[in-house]
């Protein structure tokens, strides 16, 4: 496994090979100390044996399939039941649990695997490939992919952002550029439903801190002890978050449809980089995505790739200081 640095004078990315994983991004706060941003392990067993999906590339289908079946081509595909009764982040070994091929390019790495045929049950050989360069304050991510049958497709970046380095993610302030967000049955799956955030504690679209409505008496948030919900975004502006502590915010562009707001409500009290114990609210993820389930509702934007037809998303992660 071999750890890559790009660098420019104002964002440091580190990515490994393993899970195309996003081990470190450091930048310089406002007081000129440099911060790592993102959450990670300092060791590869840390990634091997956590499943956190830390900083990592999730696929071939990113967040949940409901039932873990789906039918195409009028043909059934069992998928593993890694979350319940469902499949979650591709399955028992996913794209984050792979040593991916490595290219080195001027100002960046561009990690290629070619998932094999009914990997995880997926139909078609899957070429896919995550590239990550570094413009000056921005991490660009290029996801491309193709496969020889048709199959499903949604990668993503499963980053933990805390943009003060440490200590919990509560007081971030974050908006999103979401009217609407998709209602979620008991087991974290879309019901199909978009519910308007107006009047919401859903609304994020004037920046507000993550913490304020996280408590709220609220069916959505009781599900999942906080934010796991899938934003459907209003434009390529996707979201911004910022933290007051540190004076480091992060905009994020992309040309995929959702954003997963999830407030690290999960997270297991280990250590992790550099030993400070992770936490539940110590990061924020913001998971650019195709909508949960997306192949169990028609009136979502399509997650199917037919054969021989391109794969190409892009999120770009903008720092900058205030
Ligand atoms: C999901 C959460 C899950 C977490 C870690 C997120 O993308 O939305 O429900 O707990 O990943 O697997």
């Amino acid at each position: 496994v071999t750890l890559f640095e790009i660098s420019t004078p104002e964002l440091t990315a580190r990515v490994l090979d393993y899970g195309a994983t996003v081990q470190a991004l450091l930048v310089t706060d406002q007081d000129g100390k440099t911060v790592d941003v993102v959450l990670g392990h300092d060791t590869i067993e840390g990634y091997e044996t956590h499943d956190g999906y830390l900083g990592a590339c999730v696929g071939r289908v990113a967040n949940r399939i409901g039932g873990a079946e789906f039918t195409l081509n009028g043909k059934m595909y069992p998928l593993a039941k890694n979350d319940g009764q469902n499949h979650l982040h591709g399955g028992l070994r996913g794209f984050d649990k792979y040593v991916w091929d490595a290219e080195i390019l001027e100002d960046g790495v561009k990690f290629s695997r070619v998932s094999p045929d009914m990997e995880e049950g997926y139909p078609g050989n899957l070429a896919v490939s995550v590239t990550y360069r570094v413009e000056n304050g921005a991490l660009v991510i290029m996801y491309d992919a193709k496969s020889d049958r048709d199959t499903l497709c949604n990668l993503t970046n499963h980053s933990y952002f805390n943009l003060a380095g440490g200590g919990t993610a509560l007081a971030h302030e974050l908006r999103i550029n979401a009217e609407s967000f998709t209602e979620n049955d008991e087991n974290c799956l879309p019901t199909g439903r978009l519910i308007p955030v107006a009047g919401t504690p859903f609304d994020f679209r004037a920046a507000k801190p993550v913490g304020r409505d996280i408590g709220a008496d609220d069916g959505q948030l009781a599900i999942g002890h906080g934010y796991d919900h899938n934003f459907a975004l209003s434009g390529r502006d996707a979201a911004e978050l910022y933290s007051p502590e540190s004076g480091v915010a992060m905009n994020i562009t992309t040309d995929m449809p959702g954003v997963q707001l999830y407030t690290a409500n999960f997270l297991e009290r280990i250590p992790g980089k550099r030993g400070a114990l992770m936490e539940p609210h110590g990061a924020v993820c913001l998971e650019t995505q195709e909508f949960p389930d997306a192949v169990h509702h028609a009136d979502f934007p399509s997650p199917v790739l037919r054969a021989g037809a391109a794969y190409h998303r892009e999120t770009e992660l903008t720092f900058d200081v205030r």
